[in-house]
Parts: structure tokens; sequence; C-alpha cells
């Protein structure tokens, strides 16, 4: 029986890749969202936005439109849609935690410890209320220590605090967790409470943290690519920890350091991750910094390896995730969450065009035009990081046959030279004239 409601995904006579009109592949397309995104889609040679009720190929939605639509929808062979739809597996704080919790846990039974402890790059890290007692215990073996309360499911710094003594947590909970309306456990909001990284790679003073970007086209099997732009996100505020109520030194997000009484919108609070990798290397030379690097790769494929088993591995979907690292003193990476919709809206002209390449090259990969193989190793900007097993660079495997030696395929903060990548690997779109 069909499942037609009324969201209807195209369901046309499926050629396996599009409706063709007049000659030509032509890709209907919806969009939720009003940034960078609208204008790449729009550009993309034959691509038309469709109407409210009209069948569509490609649907780039917020994941408050999947909640409400996915399980409505019938979706032909070629459909793409930009979640998965139980994304939030790995993009709620305390989710992503419990996931990440348990795939460490079964590392430690199958494979020991050593094993185990690859996963040691999250803040230990507790659910609100349900381990309340158990976050409790632990705030107690560490006296002094500064932790950072965070809602589960917001977004852009809302609802965060950080604390040292329990007394702030309890007036808090009063409030937050037993308001008359709140009683009802099913209305109590989840938090999570987790170490605050006290000791932050510092620049100029000032904290920063990382954005970087990871596409995954398929969970089962895994397949993982990583965009070799990103950027670091800087506070205006010099960073004393002395100083625990001031969330525009602590928190990094754009949108809380857009609120600074001294926040000045012709300087951008970003830097691209090319100027910090050459940074990093001049400071501390080209071997740290590809320890650090690989330590980063690691983050991506355990964070997706936690939920490749829970994520519904559903074909039409892929996910552009935004992943947050923060590094500290030691140049340890840290995973501070992993955003299911990042931010798209530009906040300066570098940074549109940043995130115009990425859309592009995003396009590029899911490839509703069908001008790959399926076999390609990088796509634009995109290197394939993992396939159903790690990916070695091509020069890689002749220098050795140890796999001790093989050379990851990322190139994150390195150079990128996507128009000329693309340029050798994609025809060209079959109307456009040959420059
Ligand atoms: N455990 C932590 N230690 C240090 N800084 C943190 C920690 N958690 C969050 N932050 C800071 O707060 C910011 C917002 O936290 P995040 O978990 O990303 O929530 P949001 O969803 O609101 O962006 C981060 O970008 C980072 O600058
Ligand atoms: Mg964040």
């Amino acid at each position: 029986m069909s499942k037609y409601k009324t969201n209807k995904a195209s369901a046309f006579k499926d050629n396996g890749k599009g409706e063709e009109r007049e000659g030509r592949h032509c890709v209907h397309f919806k969009c939720g969202a009003v940034s960078t995104i609208k204008d790449v889609l729009h550009q993309r040679p034959n691509w038309m936005e469709v109407k409210d009720n009209e069948e569509w190929d490609f649907n780039w939605c917020d994941v408050g439109w999947l909640r409400e639509n996915f399980d409505h929808i019938y979706m032909g062979e070629h459909v793409r849609i930009n979640h998965f739809p139980n994304h939030y597996e790995l993009t709620r704080k305390n989710l992503m935690v419990k996931n990440l919790k348990r795939y460490q846990k079964n590392l430690e039974k199958d494979f020991g410890r050593p094993e185990a402890s690859e996963c040691d790059f999250f803040p230990c890290t507790f659910a609100l209320p349900s381990e309340y007692h158990l976050f409790v215990e632990e705030f107690k073996r560490n006296p002094g220590s500064t932790w950072i309360m965070k809602p589960a499911a917001k977004s852009q710094g809302k609802g965060i605090f950080l604390f040292r003594k329990l007394k702030d947590v309890t007036d808090w909970k009063k409030d937050s967790f037993h308001t008359e309306e709140q009683k009802d456990a099913a209305h109590v909001e989840s938090y999570v409470a987790q170490r605050y990284i006290e000791n932050p790679y510092l620049l100029n003073g000032r904290k920063f943290d990382l954005r970087v970007y990871v596409l995954v086209t398929s969970y089962i099997p895994l397949k993982a690519w990583l965009y070799r732009d990103g950027f670091a996100r800087f506070s205006n505020t010099r960073f004393f920890l002395g100083t625990i109520n001031d969330k525009h030194m602590h928190l990094t997000n754009v949108s809380v350091q857009k609120t600074a009484p001294d926040y000045n919108p012709e300087k951008d609070c970003k830097w691209q991750l090319q100027q910090l990798r050459r940074y990093l290397t001049a400071k501390h030379g080209r071997e740290v910094v590809e320890t650090l690097f690989k330590e980063i790769d690691n983050i991506f494929v355990r964070s997706l390896q936690s939920v490749h088993k829970v994520i519904i591995n559903d074909k039409h979907c892929f996910e552009l995730y935004g992943y947050d690292i923060l590094l500290d003193q030691n140049l340890k990476p840290w995973l501070i969450e992993v955003n299911a919709s990042p931010s798209l809206a530009p906040s300066s002209k570098e940074d549109y065009e940043m995130k115009y390449r990425l859309l592009e090259d995003t396009l590029n990969v899911v490839d509703m035009e069908g001008r790959l193989t399926g076999k390609e190793k990088r796509v634009g900007g995109f290197d394939l990081m993992w396939n159903n097993g790690p990916v070695y660079r091509e020069d890689a495997n002749l220098q050795t046959f140890s796999s001790s030696c093989f050379t990851a395929n990322t190139h994150l903060g390195c150079v990128n030279d996507r128009e000329k990548q693309l340029s050798m690997l994609l025809k060209p779109f079959p109307f456009q004239k040959k420059m």
C-alpha cells in the first residue's frame, strides 16, 4: 500500500536519476532553509525549486520538518534527503555521550583497555536528571574543578552555564526540574553536566574551538567524507579561569560572541583551518601537528562508529555534520558536540564563500546528476575518510606493504584545490558548453 501523504517525494517513472525534461535531467528540490544552501541549490544547472505540495527529488530540510514528515513520505529510489531519521542519536548531547560510553565499554570488553582508551576524547559527562546521583559522586571526588551545564538539545550556547559549587546546581535544579508545570517527567528538559576543559589552547590569550564538516553518505556500510576547510571560532574576551560567569569568554559560539558589548562586525572572529594549521606547524613543528590531526580524525571515525548500528540506515539519507572540537594546552583534541544543522549563515564574505564551496561539494558527492562512478576517494574538497574501513592515500599504498605506515586519506586544514580536482573528475553537465 502506498504511504503517500501530503508531502510527496517524487515517485515518477523511476529511471534511477531524475526526471528527463526537454532531453535534460531536471532535479526538483525543496529547501526549508534561507541561507547559503538556497543560493547553491538555485545556481545548480537544471535544478528547480518546487512549491510546497509538489513532488521533489532532493530535500534540504530542517530537523523539525523531518520529525513531522519522515514517516509519512514515500521516496523513490533516486530521492535524497539531508538527515537520517534518528540523527539525534549523535547530535543530542546526552545521547552522543550515551552511545560513546557504550561503544567504549564494548571495545574494552572485546579488545582491552588500550583500544578503549582511543575513545578518551570526550570530557566526563552525566545526563541529567537521570544520572544526577552519579554526577554528585563524581563532583565530590574532584573538589574545586569547573563544570559546565548544557541543555541536551539546544544550540548556539543557549541555556549554558559554568559552575564550581554544588549549591549552584541544587538551586538551579529546584527551578528547572521541580516547577509545577514540569512535575510530569515527560516535560523535564534533559541536560548534561560536563567537566569543563580548564586549560584550553589559547591564541592571543583567547579561547577557540574548531568547526569541522563531515559528510556521511551511508551508515551500513559506514561511508564518511571529511571536508578540507573549516574554521576556528574565537572568543572576543581574554580567557581567565577566575571568572566563570562571563559567557563571552567561555563560549565560542559566533551567536554568543555577536552579543558581546565590544563585538565588532567588521572583525570576523574566525580563522580558516588552513591558517590555524600553518600557525600550529610553525610553532610546534610538523610532527606534533600531524599527530594532532590524526587524533582529530580518530574522533570522527570513533564517534560515527559509536552510532553505526543505532542510526537507521535509510538509503535516501545523507548528513552533513558540524563537529565542535576543542584543543587543550597539551594539544589534545576534545569532542564537544556534533551538530546536525551546522550554521550555514555567513559571518563574512570569506565565510560565505567557504560555506558555498562546502555545499557545492556536498551536492557533488551526493551526485543527483549521476556523474560519479562511486569509486572516488576525493570529490572537490571532500576526501573519503572511511569506506567500511580506513581509506589510505593512493601514493601511500605504493610506499610500503606495512599497514602501520599507510597514511590516512585526510587533509583537514590542507590546501583545497577543489576546482582543479573537480575539472579533472567530473564530466561537465550535459548541456554546459566546454570552456
Ligand atoms: N566541556 C567544555 N569545556 C570547555 N568549553 C566548553 C565545553 N563544552 C562547551 N564548551 C564551550 O561552549 C560552547 C558551546 O557548547 P556546545 O556544547 O557546543 O553547545 P551549543 O549546542 O550551545 O553550541 C562550545 O563551543 C565551547 O566553546
Ligand atoms: Mg556547539
